[in-house]
C-alpha cells in the first residue's frame, strides 16, 4: 500500500526490521518477506491494495475502502459458473448487465439513464476516458488536495494544469463525495449549490459517488443519480457537464475484477467516448459478477444495517483511549479519518505491520485512516498485531487481557 506518511511514500520500499518488538513468549512472529516494488513512483500513481501479494504471511488488508463483508457470495459464486464462458467473447455493448445496471441506478426510467451509462475496466478506466474525451478542455481543479489522486493524475498525464477550485479557471473540476478520504460528505442539495456556485459556464465537474452507496437504503434520493433534470438543465442552459463516476469495486468489494460506470449528462458524450474506448474491457467475469450484486439486496441491507454501528463502536473504543483525538465523516461511512495529532504513531504503524510481516491491515485494529494517496494515515495505538496487543510504543506482547480487550474484528462480530 501506498503508505505515504508525511508524504514519503516509505511502503514502496524494501523494509529493514527496524522495529522493536517485544518477544512473544509462545508463538513468534513469522518473518515477513516485503517487496512493497509494486509501483514506478517515476510514473505511477501509487494506490492501496498493492502489497498483500507480497506479504508472506498476510492476513487481511485495510488499505482500501472495500466492504467488510467481502464481496457477495453469490456474486463470487456467478464469476466461478463465467468459467464456461471464457471461450466466447463478451458483449461487446455489456448487455444485459448494462441494462440491469441503469435499471438498479434509476428503477423509474432505466432506458433514459442507459442512453447515457457505461461500463469500464475499474472506474479508473472511466476517468481516464473522461478527462481526455469527454471533458471541457483546459486546467483542472479538484475540490480538496487530500482526495482520491487518479482524477489528478489523469488530468497531469492529459496535458492539463492544475488550479484551485476558487481560480474560477478549470475546464475540469473533480469532486469526490464522499471524500475519500477526509470523509467530508455534501447531501445532494448542498452539492448542486457547490456546482453551481463554482462552475462557470462551459465546464466539466466529475463527482464520484462511488462510496455514497453506503449512505442507507434511501442513497438514491440524496445523491446526483437522482437529479437527472438538473443535470439536463444544467448542460442545456450553461453547458456545464456534470458527469456522475461509480467504483464498483469498493461496495461489492471486487478490486480485482476491475468494475466502474459513469453517467454523461447527455447521450452524446457516451457515444463519443464510446468511440475511443476499447472494445469488451469487462471480461465475462466482471460482468456476471455485477449482474448478481445488483440482485443480492440482501448483502446492501446488511451493510447498511452493520456499518454505522460498528464505526460507532469502533469510536467510542478510540475516544475512551484517545479522548483528544479527532474523528470525521459521516456516521455511515465505512472508514473513519481521524487527527491524532501524532504522525510518528502513522510511521510507526508502518513499521510494526511491516516487521510483523502483515499489511498495515493485517494489524488488526488498526485502520487506515484514509485511503490511496500521500496523505494516507495509519493509526497503530489500538491495535493487535497477528493476536498480540500493539502498544503505543508500537511494540507488541502476548497479554491475552490487552489483546482481547482492543481487539475489533468487524467481521466476527456477528
Ligand atoms: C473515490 C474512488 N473513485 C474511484 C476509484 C477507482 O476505483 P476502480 O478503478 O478500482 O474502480 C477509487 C479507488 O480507490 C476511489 O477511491
Amino acid at each position: 500500500m501506498p503508505m505515504g506518511v508525511d508524504q514519503g511514500y516509505c511502503a514502496t520500499q524494501a523494509v529493514e526490521p527496524a522495529v522493536d518488538f517485544v518477544k512473544p513468549q509462545k508463538d513468534p512472529l513469522p518473518v515477513a518477506k516485503v517487496e512493497a516494488k509494486n509501483w514506478d513512483l517515476e510514473t505511477q500513481q501509487p494506490h492501496g491494495g498493492q502489497e498483500w501479494s507480497t506479504i508472506s504471511n498476510f492476513v487481511d488488508d485495510f488499505s482500501v475502502t472495500t466492504n467488510f463483508l467481502g464481496p457477495p457470495m453469490k456474486a463470487v459464486a456467478a464469476c466461478g459458473t463465467a468459467i464456461h464462458e471464457i471461450e466466447h467473447y463478451p458483449p461487446a455493448n455489456f448487455e444485459p448487465y448494462l441494462s440491469e445496471l441503469a435499471a438498479w441506478i434509476q428503477p423509474d426510467d432505466y432506458k433514459e439513464l442507459h442512453s447515457r451509462l457505461m461500463l469500464g475496466n475499474g472506474a479508473s478506466e472511466l476517468i481516464d476516458l473522461c478527462i481526455r474525451i469527454g471533458a471541457h478542455q483546459g486546467p483542472f481543479a479538484v475540490k480538496s488536495d487530500a482526495q482520491y489522486k487518479e482524477y489528478e493524475r489523469a488530468a497531469l498525464a492529459d496535458g492539463r494544469e492544475k488550479v484551485a477550485p476558487t481560480s474560477g479557471k478549470f475546464g475540469l473540476l473533480a469532486v469526490i463525495n464522499p471524500c475519500n478520504p477526509t470523509g467530508e460528505y455534501l447531501p445532494v442539495e448542498d452539492m448542486k449549490k457547490y456546482i453551481e456556485r463554482t462552475c462557470k459556464p462551459s465546464t466539466t465537474v466529475l463527482v464520484d459517488e462511488s462510496m455514497q452507496l453506503w449512505r442507507g437504503p434511501e442513497w438514491r434520493s440524496d445523491s446526483l443519480v437522482s437529479q437527472r433534470d438538473w443535470v439536463r438543465q444544467m448542460y442545456e442552459e450553461k453547458d456545464i457537464r456534470v458527469y456522475i463516476m461509480h467504483s464498483w469495486t469498493k461496495i461489492w468489494t471486487c478490486p480485482g475484477i476491475r468494475l466502474g460506470s459513469l453517467i454523461c449528462p447527455h447521450p452524446k458524450f457516451k457515444s463519443e467516448m464510446l468511440k475511443h474506448q476499447v472494445p469488451w474491457s469487462l471480461n465475462v467475469f466482471a460482468l456476471r459478477f455485477l449482474s448478481a450484486c445488483i440482485k443480492d439486496a440482501y448483502f446492501m441491507k446488511q451493510t447498511w444495517e452493520a456499518c454505522p454501528r460498528l464505526r460507532a463502536r469502533t469510536m467510542e473504543t478510540l475516544t475512551e483511549m484517545f479522548p483528544d483525538w479527532e474523528f470525521h465523516g459521516e456516521p455511515w461511512l465505512s472508514w473513519l479519518w481521524i487527527d491524532t495529532k501524532d504522525k510518528d504513531v502513522a510511521a510507526r504503524a508502518v513499521e510494526v505491520a511491516k516487521k510483523a510481516g502483515v499489511s498495515v491491515g493485517g494489524v488488526q485494529n488498526c485502520i487506515i485512516w484514509g485511503n490511496h494517496s500521500s496523505t494516507q494515515f495509519p493509526d497503530v495505538s489500538h491495535g493487535t498485531c497477528n493476536g498480540m496487543y500493539i502498544n503505543k510504543e508500537g511494540g507488541v506482547s502476548t497479554s491475552y487481557a490487552a489483546s482481547k480487550k482492543w481487539r475489533i474484528n468487524w467481521v466476527a462480530v456477528e
